[in-house]
């Protein structure tokens, strides 16, 4: 079995991505290669995923997958986007992250809420492919006013979800993969990765 490198330490990520590509490649992370991290420099979620994808790629010698994704906020101007992750300043603290955009969207009309997950995955054949396959996909809702639910993680118990009437950290984690940012973004690498 050919191997791939996912250029994250994320088991729950490595495993995903395992799952998806059982059938064509067997996916290892970063450590299991000795990879060191690259600094996000980009300022899209395509040109960070294709840093960390070439980086991936040229310290491992195998091919590559990156994935890179957020919430953006169109009341907050795109904001935290490709900041998601360190939006109060702390790299993955989750609940100063959705306190700080409840707090900026305090005084935002229920009509001017909207926001989308992005997810960003990028496959390279090996560190300069100049033909890299790219794939974006988005996942539409609005900012609620409180969190709700108790699932997922991130900004999901703030992240309304219009076609279930629910916050996305209420629906069952089966249900959100098949219709999140992230899976639909998987479907579609899948796909072109098989053609
Ligand atoms: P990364 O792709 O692991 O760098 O994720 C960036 C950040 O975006 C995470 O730390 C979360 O704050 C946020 N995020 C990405 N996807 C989701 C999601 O499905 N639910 C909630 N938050 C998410």
């Amino acid at each position: 079995m050919k191997k791939i490198i996912l250029a994250s330490n994320n088991k729950g990520k490595i495993r995903e991505f395992n799952a998806m590509l059982s059938d064509i490649y067997e996916v290892v992370s970063m450590s299991d290669m000795g990879v060191e991290e690259v600094p996000e420099i980009g300022l899209t979620f395509v040109e960070n995923a294709l840093i960390k994808a070439r980086n991936a790629s040229a310290q491992s010698g195998l091919p590559a997958l990156a994935d890179d994704s957020g919430i953006v906020v169109d009341a907050l101007n795109g904001e935290p986007g490709i900041y998601s992750a360190r939006y109060a300043g702390n790299h993955g603290d989750d609940e100063a992250n959705t306190q700080k955009i409840l707090d900026e969207m305090a005084n935002v009309p229920d009509t001017q809420r909207s926001a989308r997950f992005w997810c960003a995955i990028v496959f390279v054949e090996h560190a300069n492919d100049p033909t890299p396959i790219i794939v974006q996909r988005g996942w539409e809702g609005e900012i609620l006013r409180k969190k709700t639910g108790k699932n997922g993680f991130g900004y999901d118990p703030i992240f309304h979800v219009p076609t279930h009437g629910c916050a996305s950290a209420e629906l069952a984690p089966e249900i959100k993969n098949a219709i999140s940012h992230r899976g639909q973004a998987l479907d579609a690498l899948l796909k072109e990765l098989k053609s």
